[in-house]
């Protein structure tokens, strides 16, 4: 096998096919790791690019497409897919213009199977499950991973089950992992406190975790870059901006630009840029802070998506922001919810905590880290669908602390035609 589990901190080395989420010698962070220069064939840029408009599985998968740099030595039956990634890579002036540069690309991950970017990790996660021999998965979740996972669980015929925290899950991704039959467990916990109870409970009862601790998460989810710079022609572009929670994307995109590098896909390094909530931002307090003393917080936010505060990622994350010269934003709700609305207006739509890239990103420009000249790849991780609530709330100015920059209210009429035009005119 081309590939090895290496802890990423003692660098002591597992076999692929092991039940394991962290060092067994040191508690380290476990990578996946992979022997390019083993493979058959050199891995180019005309390899994936033949690829394009496949119709047959796997390379129909926006992540199978790079099955080379993501599980070379998987077998394409044993590939659990709904054809995930494929999303678009959105330009629109007006979306730039917020933010203050020239040249903006939003890469929507809210279009995948089930809304969110966690499929590009689940198809990777409940590949490797199903290869391990696992019949129960189970993830805790601000709700999207749990809805990713119910329906990869259930297009598997495995047992997907669910750890949700007592408050605060949008409802749309509430009725998906409802829908796609896992058992959901709401716990009268935060996110964090759940984190720590699925791995417990999962390695009492032998359930595989499917949490972003789970290295083969990352191996999907590094994907979100590797297409967003083949749309890009394979040119790197100056900055990539991320929303942070557990930090597992941050944590693989550092890892996927890496490989990219080396393999020589791109000939230079995006910086990242790390954006966080205010009332969730541990990880901004901490680099802020010259990382000399990691504090968890007690998170709240309305971007319910990353409440979290005490991220399983953070070592790799900082890692990464070694590895791309990267920085850490925080931005407050207000700034969430007016980004999250000029989205939405500019007719693409997002869940909030995705706004945060561009809420970030525009914080960014005018705080001058990000030059107007820069090209900025903004990712936004989760459908407009996901949480009506909030979208319903801001624009009926209902949202405790947030004054709404960009209302589109409701207009009231009766049964009466002239009532109806003076309110149209
Ligand atoms: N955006 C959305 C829409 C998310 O659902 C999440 C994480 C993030 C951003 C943060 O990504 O954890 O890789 O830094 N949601 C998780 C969940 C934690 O349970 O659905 P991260």
């Amino acid at each position: 096998m081309p590939s090895i589990l290496q802890c990423m901190d003692c660098a002591q080395q597992y076999p692929i096919k092991c039940v394991l989420y962290t060092c067994k010698e040191c508690g380290g962070l476990l990578d996946v790791k992979h022997d390019f220069a083993s493979l058959a064939a050199p891995i180019t840029r005309e390899l994936f690019d033949a690829r394009l408009g496949a119709f047959a599985p796997p390379y129909n998968s926006g992540v199978w497409r790079f099955k080379e740099l993501v599980y070379p030595g998987i077998e394409p039956a044993a590939i659990v897919s709904r054809m995930e990634g494929n999303t678009n890579l959105y330009e629109l002036p007006r979306l730039a213009e917020f933010a203050g540069v020239d040249a903006l690309y939003l890469k929507h991950e809210g279009e995948n199977p089930t809304g969110s970017f966690k499929d590009r990790g689940m198809t990777t996660g409940v590949t490797q499950a199903r290869h391990l021999g696992a019949t129960r998965v189970a993830c805790a979740s601000t709700g999207n991973t749990s809805a990713s996972m119910a329906s990869y669980a259930a297009y598997a015929g495995m047992q997907g089950i669910v750890f949700l925290q007592n408050q605060e899950i949008a409802m749309g991704k509430l009725a998906q992992g409802i829908a796609y039959g896992a058992k959901c467990v709401q716990i009268n916990a935060d996110f964090d406190r759940n984190m720590a109870l699925v791995r417990q409970v999962s390695e009492r009862l032998g359930i595989y975790v499917l949490n972003s601790i789970n290295p083969f998460r990352l191996e999907g989810q590094k994907t979100i870059v590797f297409e967003a710079l083949q749309q890009l022609r394979w040119q790197a572009p100056d900055w990539i901006v991320v929303p942070g929670g557990n930090l597992g994307n941050s944590s693989a995109f550092g890892k996927g630009l890496l490989e990219m590098l080396e393999v020589g896909l791109i000939d230079r390094m995006p910086r990242l840029a790390i954006i966080q909530a205010e009332g969730a931002n541990p990880l901004y307090r901490y680099f802020s802070g010259g990382l000399n003393h990691f504090q968890p917080v007690k998170a709240q936010t309305i971007a319910t998506a990353i409440k979290i505060g005490n991220p399983v990622n953070l070592t790799k994350a900082i890692r990464t922001l070694e590895w791309t010269g990267g920085v850490v934003e925080e931005v407050s709700d207000e700034q969430i919810m007016n980004a999250k609305a000029v989205i939405d207006g500019a007719g693409i739509g997002c869940e909030p905590a995705s706004a945060c890239s561009l809420a970030g990103a525009k914080k960014l420009v005018e705080s001058g880290t990000i030059k107007p000249g820069d090209s900025v790849l903004a990712v936004l991780t989760g459908h407009v669908l996901k949480d009506p609530e909030a979208t319903i709330g801001y624009h009926a100015d209902q949202l405790a602390g947030i004054a709404p920059g960009y209302r589109n209210p409701i207009l009231q009429a009766d049964d009466d035609i002239e009532q109806i035009i003076r309110l149209l005119e």
